[in-house]
């Protein structure tokens, strides 16, 4: 008898086969990865399990053996399932503790809140597995990687036996990703079950134990992690031969400089420099890499650059030209294109369409406008290409946004923003949430950019992914450029890894 057993489980969106008679089984104590392309059917069939969404007719969930009807995400905690979604469900001005206990607060005989029950509670439970969390920091202070340590320890206040989390570390950085590692591990040592949704081979290898993947809806197959290389993985999920390895030429020398970050210093949030002094040019066909821990003063440079946040001093130039302080839409139409941080809430409209959010900056111009009448064959001819290239799917560009999955909205942007054809490409985490076959496709498109003589300004988290693509790598450290690294000395060095390592901490090599 298997912990959890799901028996051909359906589920039909619109004219989309999302979960197409799934049957797999879940054992006990185990670490089980879901794997499969972007829009593979992973998030639908967690929520299934979740209650959040019901099987159509004829699937069945069996728990310990019984059959039941997970009714709702409330029911699913009663039955001992917690779920971290991607986007997390936190109440920003909360402190970590109250967000913990929301909705189940314990009481005092008089029928308040018995703070200091909860203390002890959430105390025993920190101590158990490991985490690293301040009860009382607010949840709008806290980094990504410890708002995820919340979700976690919510579901184990909750009693949680069965944890599944989506997608956990492609918001992480990779020393929060370490962490979560040896959570994972403990929550394992204490007879946890964990089902994890990701991308990442080299990650179902570090800690799952099996893995079932998924292709266009249907179940393909459940293998054993510890005799399955990342190459099979990669092929069973995709159905061919990926190549995992950036293959690229060098850059041609020689280009001129066409994007210039001259002196800038940006305010953050609470009104102090997160950016300071800072300068970088990039040059035609060359791809540099900003490589950087999160929260160093990348996301308000790039803010800055793109128009979403004012520069206090200095200046940025594209062609010579000043584009400091300008809109948003008069950067972009100088050229500079971006892939924003911040898909959901600066990269898309997620109730527009599809073929809507192609052209949110472009719809007044021609072709798709005339005399201010938008040109619906012409919107329409245009977005069928960039789906078809791009490989966006569900293939209709009349869908909203908000109903593609996590990947294929990355897609859409990346989309939108290469055939835009900028001069200067911004890249944040371009390939965060995409399987590996799209992220093959996305490295050779950025590489093709370069070689027609773009610029890309390429920021991200991984450093394999730094290393692999760029040209250039810059190492931005507390709002300071902190290093820089040209060609040569990226040929030259023999612990490159290591050494921006060390930068990025704010150290120097000896
Ligand atoms: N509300 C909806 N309306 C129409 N189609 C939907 C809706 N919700 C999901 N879908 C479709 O169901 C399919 C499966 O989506 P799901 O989010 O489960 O994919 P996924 O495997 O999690 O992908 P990703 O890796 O990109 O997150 C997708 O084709 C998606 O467009
Ligand atoms: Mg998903």
């Amino acid at each position: 008898m298997h912990l959890l057993e799901l028996k051909k489980i359906t589920r039909i969106i619109g004219n989309c086969v999302a979960n197409n008679n799934i049957s797999m089984h879940i054992v006990r104590g185990e670490v089980h990865a879901i794997l499969g392309e972007n829009g593979a059917g992973k998030s639908t069939l967690m929520k299934i399990i979740y209650g959040e969404h019901r099987s159509d007719p004829g699937g069945e969930i069996f728990l310990n053996g019984v059959k039941t009807d997970i009714a709702s995400p409330a029911h699913a905690i009663e039955l001992g399932i917690g779920m971290v979604y991607q986007h997390f469900r936190l109440i920003r001005p909360f402190t970590v503790l109250q967000n913990i206990i929301l909705g189940i607060e314990p009481k005092n005989i008089f029928g308040l809140i018995d703070y200091k029950k909860a203390r002890a509670d959430i105390k025993k439970i920190i101590d158990t597995y490991g985490f690293d969390v301040d009860l009382d920091q607010k949840i709008e202070d806290a980094t990504v990687g410890t708002q995820q340590r919340v979700e976690i320890i919510k579901t184990l206040y909750r009693n949680a036996e069965i944890i599944i989390l989506d997608e956990p570390t492609a918001v992480l950085t990779p020393q929060e990703i370490l962490d979560f590692y040896r959570i994972i591990k403990n929550l394992k040592g204490q007879g946890k079950t964990i089902i994890i949704v990701t991308h990442k081979l080299h990650e179902i290898k570090t800690i799952a134990d099996r893995c079932t993947i998924l292709r266009k809806g249907e179940y393909i197959s459940t293998l054993d992690v510890s005799v399955t290389s990342e190459e099979e993985l990669a092929r069973v999920m995709v159905g061919r031969n990926v190549n995992l390895k950036v293959s690229k030429t060098p850059p041609t020398l020689d280009g001129e400089i066409v994007f210039e970050i001259k002196n800038v210093t940006v305010f953050g949030n609470k009104n102090t420099p997160v950016v300071k002094d800072f300068s970088l040019s990039l040059k035609r066909g060359e791809i540099t890499g900003l490589a950087g821990i999160d929260g160093n003063g990348q996301s308000e440079l790039v803010q800055a650059i793109t128009g979403l946040r004012k520069i206090k001093t200095g200046s940025v130039l594209i062609n010579k030209m000043n584009i400091t302080n300008l809109t948003p839409k008069e950067i972009y139409q100088n050229k500079l294109g971006s892939i924003p941080e911040d898909r959901q809430r600066v990269g898309l409209v997620m109730d527009f369409k599809i073929k809507e959010n192609f052209v949110l900056q472009t719809i007044d111009d021609k072709p798709f406008s005339n005399y201010g009448f938008i040109l619906n064959r012409e919107l329409t001819n245009f977005s069928n290409q960039l789906i078809e290239r791009f490989d966006i799917r569900p293939t209709d560009s009349e869908l909203e946004a908000s109903k593609l999955s996590g990947g294929n909205q990355q897609k859409v942007i990346l989309a939108r923003e290469i055939f835009h054809n900028p001069d200067v490409l911004i890249a944040f985490q371009p390939t965060r949430g995409l399987d590996v076959g799209a992220i093959e496709y996305i490295h050779s498109e950025l590489i093709k950019l370069r070689d027609q003589g773009k610029a890309v300004l390429l920021i991200s988290y991984e450093l394999d992914e730094i290393i692999n693509l760029s040209d250039n790598i810059a190492v931005i450290h507390d709002g300071k450029l902190w290093a820089e690294l040209d060609q040569e000395k990226i040929k030259k060095s023999t612990s490159l890894k290591e050494d921006l390592g060390l930068f990025m901490a704010g150290g120097r090599p000896v």
